[in-house]
């Protein structure tokens, strides 16, 4: 049986939730076996397998497809807490969003907006995928945290949400390249202030290739892979991304694409967002920075 997000929201909270969000995390790295199962104590696999997170029989150490999504949110959030619960570099510094209205893009579970919150004057996310939104208000409580308002929605609809010129900091971190790129960016240049920043952080062209060489072997995986660098040359080279319909645990289709930075400074200068800066560049990873100037 599977259970609601409520049953599951509740199953993470304290006094027991922070041993299932490990127990989750580990199952989601693979590292749920007969090796480790004594790991945890008995209840807790067994309140995984209740809530319908893992498999029963032979799948008893796997996670079921809602286990998947969980399992996802309870690794970023365990790793938060194992690094400090702080953002690995590159990070923005502070005095970007400190006393800034704030909104970031593709939050997930929103624990960005969690430290943003500290010091901003307002913060607001957007995430696709409704379990995040749902178990990062959990997630918050767990943290003594008021939650952050994130909506629930792809970026692509961001207009729907915040009103014209009203944001002084957009902050969005390993998004970019899933969404369509073109139909969001002169939304995010309309909700900005003028003189406001935006903060990017994105996979660039050298991960086109990485993807087909590198990793899985599994046809699946290559076929994706060149997917990718077709759709990374058609966007840099044309502004053209495609879409693939494809069934996956989370997402109904595929358009990710790896523009190169030079395509990202061209594309903002047009939308009249310059002073192009790139923050960090390293291994197909990049973070830029640019200000609305009209
Ligand atoms: C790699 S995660 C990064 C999450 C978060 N920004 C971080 O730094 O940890 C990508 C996130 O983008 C979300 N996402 C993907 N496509 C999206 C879209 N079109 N609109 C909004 N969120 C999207 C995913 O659900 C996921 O939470």
């Amino acid at each position: 049986m599977t259970a609601t997000l409520t049953e599951i929201r509740e199953a993470i909270l304290p006094p027991s939730g922070d041993v299932l969000l490990r127990f989750l995390r580990d199952a989601y790295y693979g590292q749920q076996g007969e090796d480790t199962a004594g790991a945890y104590p008995e209840e807790t696999a067994l309140k995984a397998r209740e809530l319908g997170l893992i498999g029963q029989g032979d799948k008893r150490h796997t996670l079921t497809n809602q286990g998947y999504i969980v399992g996802n949110v309870a690794k970023e959030y365990c790793n938060w807490v194992d690094h400090g619960r702080t953002m690995p570099t590159p990070r923005p510094p502070t005095s970007m969003f400190e006393g800034k209205d704030v909104l970031d893009l593709g939050c997930s579970f929103g624990r960005w907006l969690w430290e943003f919150q500290r010091s901003a004057n307002s913060v607001v996310g957007l995430e696709l995928q409704p379990e995040y939104v749902e178990l990062g208000s959990a997630l918050a409580r767990c943290e003594g945290i008021e939650p952050p308002v994130i909506h629930n929605s792809g970026v692509e609809n961001l207009n729907k949400f915040i009103e014209p010129n009203s944001i002084d900091f957009v902050f969005s971190r390993l998004v970019f390249n899933h969404v369509d790129i073109q139909a969001t960016l002169p939304k995010v240049a309309d909700v900005m202030r003028k003189g406001g920043i935006l903060w990017v952080q994105v996979e660039t062209f050298p991960s086109a290739f990485r993807r087909i060489f590198e990793g899985e072997l599994r046809f699946r995986s290559r076929v994706l892979g060149a997917f990718a660098l077709l759709n990374s040359l058609g966007v840099t080279i044309a502004n053209r991304q495609m879409t693939l319909p494809v069934k996956g645990r989370m997402h109904a289709s595929h358009r990710v694409a790896y523009p190169t930075l030079g395509w990202w400074r061209r594309s903002l200068r047009k939308l009249g967002v310059e002073n192009f800066k790139v923050e960090a560049n390293a291994n197909g990873n990049a973070a830029f920075s640019a200000r609305k100037i009209s």
